[in-house]
């Protein structure tokens, strides 16, 4: 039965510091599967959001000099400002310092608390603030956790969950739904940490103050982990009413992969709560070889790539450049020889070249396909048929598989087999000879443009719609369903005058 639900996610984000392409990278790839999936039929609700109390944000705002509250408000707008900049269509924003999310986060709680899961004891052990995570003493390495952040030895009363008794329940779930946690080398790792042995978690602190207290008991405020995953539910409406949960999709980094993996479905399992139907962890942006950070000074603003390469530029480098899941690096050169080969020299060409022939050669119509003495259209509506040998199922596997770079290779490669086909035809030729011919020649490119535009919206949305406009598809004819041969283009509707959809990055002295 075809789903007509989808509700995916993305972490939210620590307000101590400025957005990053690592940060946009996440929202991205969900903002492509959401839109896909809304071209597809299917109603959505795609949240992002940010992550705002805890004593990293406490730390930061101390170091700015500012109230967290005002500290937070204004980076908070970072990002959601980011969400603009890179046109992301996101249905909510959610932020944990809002009351929606207090009221969410405490009655979890509380419903642990009345199923017997939470317990109070002392907490004694190494804690690292810019992780905000807890380890035992044989994580350590060379005295530092295991990310290399400094830890620091905790000791205060602490409420804890009953994580260990998780343990074989949540092997056993992972055993009985393969799909669970992706892509499958993560899972293998999540699989082997549980079958290591679970402690209890320590999920309240009572040494600062910046987190959302613990109901019946405010001395104490909930660990920022434990307030953090319940974002997920909170902006569905928990506990009055939810209308999406659970989720299909946690789009993760694959640093926060065990939050996600292991104490989340616990938490759910605890609560009786259905869990989310998929975790998949992409991997991390490095800049031209080196780690990304603040410290190096080579972090990379998504706002710097928008303004010197364009919007849609950036969002496509950003998910062509290596398979999701995969770790991957930025390299300005790259960036260069991808926009320009196969934005600006493959589709922006292929986009030009045809509808210019046609502007100047059909009264700027679309052109027609009838009476061609020959079959020479056979090989072209083959390769129009490429986008369509794909059956729905399958396109819409490849999105929740999150396989972006094998979806863009594919609509690329159509390009290049147009454009291949425009040089072998050689349509002007036939202007004079066989009018006809050149006419079903412009037709089946047009025809082909238009598939290409369809399956490029969900990544490049404004582009996909100038190069739609330029076709004169009507609005209400561009989601995949369109993709079939009914709504192929119209021979004789008239067509606006072309204009260059991807100009050639050139290098500024
Ligand atoms: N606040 C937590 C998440 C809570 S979700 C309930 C958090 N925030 S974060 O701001 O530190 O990181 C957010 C996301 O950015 C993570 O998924 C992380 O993997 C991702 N990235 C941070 N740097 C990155 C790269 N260099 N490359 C790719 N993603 C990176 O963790």
């Amino acid at each position: 039965m075809a789903q007509e639900k989808f509700y995916i996610t993305t972490p939210i984000y620590y307000v101590n510091d400025s957005p990053h392409i690592g940060h946009a990278y996440t929202t991205l790839a969900c903002d492509v599967i959401a839109r896909f999936m809304r071209l597809s039929g299917i109603k959505v609700k795609f949240l992002t959001g940010t992550d705002e109390h805890g004593q990293k944000v406490e730390k930061s705002a101390a170091t700015a000099g500012k109230s967290p509250q005002a500290f937070t408000d204004e980076v908070s707008q970072r990002f959601r400002d980011l969400c603009k900049a890179m046109n992301f269509s996101n249905d909510d924003f959610i932020r944990t310092t809002e009351l929606r999310h207090k009221k969410s986060a405490q009655a979890l709680w509380k419903k642990l608390e009345e199923n017997g899961h939470i317990y109070l004891d002392k907490y004694s052990g190494w804690y690292s603030v810019r992780d905000e995570a807890f380890y035992q003493e044989a994580e350590l390495v060379n005295g530092k956790a295991p990310t290399g952040a400094d830890v620091e030895w905790v000791e205060e009363e602490s409420y804890f969950f009953d994580l260990s008794k998780w343990q074989e329940k949540l092997l056993q779930y992972y055993e009985k739904n393969p799909d669970f946690i992706a892509p499958e080398s993560r899972r293998n790792e999540v699989i082997s940490f549980v079958k290591g042995g679970l402690k209890d978690l320590s999920i309240s602190r009572t040494t600062f103050k910046w987190g959302i207290p613990v109901p019946g008991n405010e001395k104490h405020i909930m660990y920022v982990w434990f307030d953090a995953l319940v974002n997920y539910l909170s902006a569905d409406g928990f506990p009055d009413s939810t209308s999406f949960w659970p989720a299909d999709l946690h789009v993760v980094g694959k640093d926060i992969l065990r939050f996600h993996a292991v104490y989340w479905p616990a938490f759910l399992m605890a609560a009786n709560l259905p869990l989310p139907k998929r975790i998949f962890a992409n991997g991390w942006w490095t800049v031209e070889g080196e780690k990304m950070s603040k410290s190096s000074g080579n972090v990379v603003a998504p706002t710097d790539l928008i303004n010197e390469f364009g919007l849609d530029q950036t969002r496509y480098y950003l998910l062509r450049e290596f398979p999701f899941g995969q770790d991957g690096n930025f390299s300005h050169e790259r960036m260069i020889a991808v926009v320009n080969s196969e934005l600006a020299n493959n589709v922006g060409n292929l986009v030009q070249r045809t509808l210019s022939m046609i502007q100047k050669n059909c009264n700027g119509a679309v052109p027609t396909y009838e009476g061609v003495g020959r079959d020479v259209d056979k090989k072209l509506k083959e390769l129009v048929q490429v986008t369509k040998k794909e059956t729905p199922e399958l396109v819409r596997k490849k999105y929740s598989d999150c396989k972006f770079q094998e979806i863009i290779l594919e609509i690329i490669e159509m390009s290049s087999a147009l454009n291949a086909y425009i040089d072998s035809e050689a349509p002007w030729v036939q202007k004079k000879s066989n009018p006809q011919l050149m006419e079903a020649i412009l037709y089946y490119l047009a025809e082909g443009i238009r598939c290409i535009a369809i399956m490029l919206q969900p990544f490049m949305p404004d582009s996909a719609e100038k190069i739609l406009d330029l076709l004169a598809t009507p609005q209400d004819q561009r989601t995949f369903e369109h993709l079939k041969p009914a709504y192929a283009l119209k021979p004789g509707t008239k067509l606006p005058e072309p204009k260059a959809i991807f100009p050639r990055y050139i290098e500024k002295k």
